[in-house]
């Protein structure tokens, strides 16, 4: 079955994209014919200088291959290297009605707050649409925050399929639901846009210290704790056994702990958790000319894919 998903180059990728997305990506190639890119279009609507756009997205590559993707199941490659996708994109848009697109939450919280925003933003989901759609996509493994896109990409299909005859596939959108929000530091969701990130890879000290300053209550330490709802213990159990878990409920409910145990914990266990994804990651920087081959042989796979179906809406709209 046809998974595909894409991940923003916006900056370092965060514990949050790992649980929410890109840990299901990973798992799903196994059983399924993988398609993932690196959405460097859609990064344009926020990213505006191009050696940041270049470097997040070699580096969201990196990342990708270090987590586990592995070339040889699954096919890698960046959105701008298949231009199919934008031609389709103007023939979904033809048929999109703006209320659908003004009722989308990135346009519609930016309006809300007083914000210009582009055309690019405005239409970023009839974009998402034709990424789905030009892959015969069965299964779209995203975060909790993009499900909507999902809704609107299979309305946009539906209308096309109602008007022009069966062309496109509808996909699903699969979300993991027990991690499908991972806290930040501060305990709102983790975010690039609120600042309280712990990043995947990067300087092992300076993440820890990041760790110790993760935000916590001011209860006594004597407190009997309900571990369900305390940030820094949803945090442990990403990276904990099952067993460990337990123990640190038990330990909460107990009480007579102090926050900076757990931290310490949060720390070596999600140290370890990353330990061979860092190994790899550096044995791939040293190896660019790989990344790089394995980029072009995943948008060659794919233009042949996205051609296929292109032309299959072009001959069913009438422009062949
Ligand atoms: P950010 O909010 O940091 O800008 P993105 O919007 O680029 O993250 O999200 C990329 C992917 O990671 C999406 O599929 C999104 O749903 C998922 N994701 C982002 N943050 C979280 C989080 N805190 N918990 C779970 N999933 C997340
Ligand atoms: N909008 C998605 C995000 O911010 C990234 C993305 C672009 C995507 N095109 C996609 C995800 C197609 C799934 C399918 O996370």
């Amino acid at each position: 079955m046809r998974v595909l998903s894409g991940i923003q180059p916006t900056g370092r990728p965060h514990w949050g994209n790992f649980f929410g997305a890109i840990r299901q990506y990973i798992d799903l190639q196994q059983e399924n014919d993988g398609f993932y890119f690196i959405a460097d279009l859609h990064a344009l609507t926020t990213v505006r200088d191009p050696e940041s756009l270049r470097q997040y997205t070699i580096d969201a590559a990196l990342d990708l291959l270090a987590l586990g993707l592995d070339p040889d199941k699954a096919t890698l490659f960046l959105q701008s290297h298949v231009p199919e996708v934008c031609e389709l994109t103007w023939l979904l848009m033809t048929g999109t009605p703006m209320g659908l697109l003004e009722r989308c939450h990135a346009y519609k919280e930016k309006k809300a707050k007083g914000m210009t925003a582009d055309a690019g933003l405005f239409t970023y989901p009839v974009l998402m649409a034709a990424d789905i759609l030009a892959y015969d996509s069965k299964i779209v493994p995203v975060g909790q925050d993009q499900v909507q896109h999902i809704e609107v990409c299979r309305d946009i299909a539906g209308s096309f399929n109602h008007t022009y005859g069966e062309t496109f596939v509808l996909p699903d959108a699969k979300t993991l639901d027990h991690s499908s929000k991972v806290p930040g530091t501060d305990g709102q969701k983790m975010s690039k846009s609120y600042d309280n990130t712990l990043p995947l890879f990067g300087n092992v000290k300076q993440i820890r210290k990041q760790i110790m300053r993760i935000t916590t209550d001011s209860r006594p330490m004597e407190d009997s704790k309900e571990p369900a709802d305390d940030h820094l213990f949803q945090l442990y159990r990403l990276f904990a056994s099952e067993s460990e878990i337990e123990s640190m409920a038990a330990m909460y409910r107990r009480g007579g702990f102090g926050y900076g145990e757990v931290k310490k914990a949060v720390a070596e266990a999600s140290e370890a958790y990353f330990e061979d994804a860092r190994a790899r990651r550096d044995e791939l920087v040293a190896n660019l000319d790989f990344v790089h081959q394995t980029l072009r042989d995943g948008a060659e796979k794919a233009r042949k894919v996205a051609a296929e179906v292109l032309s299959r809406a072009q001959r069913a709209c009438g422009i062949r």
